[in-house]
């Protein structure tokens, strides 16, 4: 079965869609196979395609955000994925009332050598090429996490 992946933030308009598409590109480009989606614990934004800077930030990496449109999660969403990862411990913190915490990890686990503890907001910082690069760090590692997972069960 497909292992799934949801990523969640606070608005669902920078950092889980740009964790949900740079993951996406390189778990294509290693060859793994994953169902992603990405949400917010805000409903602020429903519908809305990710934040237009944010695009901008990503495209100029080579990121396609452009189809992606924000959602709230939901409890059903801790049935449906395998994991749920987060941007910072405010999102776990906002999860913690959806839905059980066993599932949620921070994305920054998967990039301790970033020194970083959370994936800062570029909505408040402004430094949207920041949080790419280091969003593009923590998929390298969250995939290594995914390949090492796959070589214990086979
Ligand atoms: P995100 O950033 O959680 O990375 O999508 C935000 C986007 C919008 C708002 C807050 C954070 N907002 O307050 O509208």
């Amino acid at each position: 079965m497909t292992y799934r992946i949801l990523f969640v933030c606070l608005g669902n308009i920078c950092r889980s869609p740009t964790a949900e598409a740079v993951t996406r590109a390189k778990a294509e480009a290693r060859g793994i196979d994953l169902v992603l989606d990405s949400a917010g614990t805000a409903g602020w934004h429903v519908g809305k395609p990710p934040y237009t800077p944010m695009q901008e930030a990503a495209r100029a990496k080579g990121y396609d955000l452009s189809a992606l449109r924000a959602r709230q999660v939901s409890t059903t969403d801790f049935g449906t994925f395998d994991r749920i990862i987060v941007m910072d411990s405010d999102n776990a913190a906002d999860l913690a009332a959806v839905g059980p915490a066993d599932k949620v990890t921070l994305f920054t686990e998967f990039a301790s050598q970033s020194g970083m503890e959370h994936v800062p907001d570029p909505y408040f910082t402004r430094d949207f090429d920041g949080a790419l690069a280091l969003i593009e760090a923590c998929a390298d590692g969250l995939l290594d996490s995914v390949e090492a997972d796959a070589r214990q069960v086979r």
